[in-house]
């Protein structure tokens, strides 16, 4: 048996801990160094970094799970090692090497085993990779020196009451700017979203939808996580297709599962506001999110329900949870690659 540590599994929320170990790199003279694992959790960087100035700084989330025969396991890491190399290319850094970045997480995940979430529990560990401009600019530029951490925590569902319906609204609020930010993860695209996150809690509710920043048209994403929708026929899968969204590894790979697993349509296009109304569900995906379904969509005051509204998850949702979790917790057979075993 695998030793773990004494926490409430089931009752953890989505919130930073501190675990055992971490790993660190820096970059300087234009190399990354060896990296390491440490203890310490705290980041000493001076007063003019790049990353504090001009928020230079980019992330990664991704999830270590216990198997059902009792691996640890990643789903599909090496979409996130991609992805943080494209974000940090387009914000001027230079990229952690991919195949590095999954040998440290690796070695974190290892470090951290006893933190690792019981098969079972609803409760996984998530891991934060992220990098950030670490020596002084005053100029607007690039940083000649950046710090590369992995840390990790676990956690529990992003949304109180997980796989239960939730309502969100339309914000008023543009969460990236055509040709601006949106399609990389970059920490300052989440700074953007706070206000307009707060003005949406403080109506009830936990997420807003955003519109794409163009012509306030066509359905976007939420701060954390992109939309599907399902055809009110419940034959096709519909996602929104856009520049300024991430691009998701959650939807990427539920596109496989609908086509491939579920018999599904998969249409990926610019989706309207305006027909949504159409769609009889409608969820969210994303590493912290899974698929949160979403039960109603807040129009400036007219609500979009979908089937059973905020009572029940609409049946397609509930066969693409248990078909994406199934697989990433070892009961259901992986698409070739797909998981990444590290203990
Ligand atoms: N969109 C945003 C803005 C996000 O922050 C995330 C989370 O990573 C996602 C979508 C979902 O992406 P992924 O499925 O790769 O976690
Ligand atoms: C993730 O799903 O990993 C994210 O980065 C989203 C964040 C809002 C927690």
């Amino acid at each position: 048996m695998r030793k773990i540590k004494d926490l409430d599994w089931s009752n953890l929320g989505f919130q930073y801990r501190s675990c055992d170990s971490r790993y660190v790199s820096h970059y300087k003279d234009g190399a990354w160094d060896e990296g390491a694992l440490t203890d310490d959790p705290n980041v000493v960087i001076n007063e003019c970094a790049g990353v504090l100035q001009y928020c230079q700084e980019c992330f990664e989330g991704l999830k270590a799970y216990e198997t059902v025969n009792g691996d640890i396991v990643c789903f599909r890491p090496e979409l996130n090692a991609k992805r943080m190399a494209d974000t940090a290319a387009y914000l001027c850094m230079p990229p952690f090497p991919e195949d590095r970045f999954l040998t440290a997480l690796d070695m974190v995940v290892k470090a951290n085993l006893e933190y690792v979430p019981p098969y079972g529990s609803g409760a996984s560990l998530y891991i934060r990779p992220y990098m950030f401009a670490s020596g002084p600019v005053i100029g607007v530029k690039p940083s000649d020196e950046y710090m590369f951490r992995i840390i990790a925590m676990p956690v529990g569902p992003y949304f109180k009451g997980g796989f239960k319906p939730i309502s969100i609204m339309v914000s008023d609020f543009d969460r990236a700017a055509p040709r601006g930010t949106g399609h990389i993860k970059a920490g300052l695209n989440y700074a953007m979203s706070l206000h307009a996150h707060e003005v949406a809690k403080e109506a009830g509710y936990p997420e807003n939808m955003f519109l794409d920043p163009k012509e306030h048209r066509y359905v976007e994403e939420t701060g954390g996580a992109n939309f599907y929708f399902i055809s009110a026929d419940g034959s096709t899968f519909v996602t929104p297709k856009s520049d300024s969204i991430l691009p998701s590894i959650t939807r990427r790979s539920l596109v496989y599962v609908a086509e491939h697993m579920l018999g599904l349509k998969v249409e990926e296009r610019r989706i309207e506001l305006s027909e949504i109304g159409q769609f009889s569900e409608c969820g969210l995906c994303g590493t912290a999110a899974v698929i949160s379904p979403v039960g109603v969509v807040n129009d400036h005051g007219k609500d979009i329900v979908f089937g059973k509204g905020l009572e029940d998850a609409g049946p397609v949702t509930k066969k693409l949870y248990e078909t994406l979790t199934g697989i990433q917790l070892g009961k259901i057979e992986a698409p070739c690659g797909w998981i990444h075993k590290i203990a």
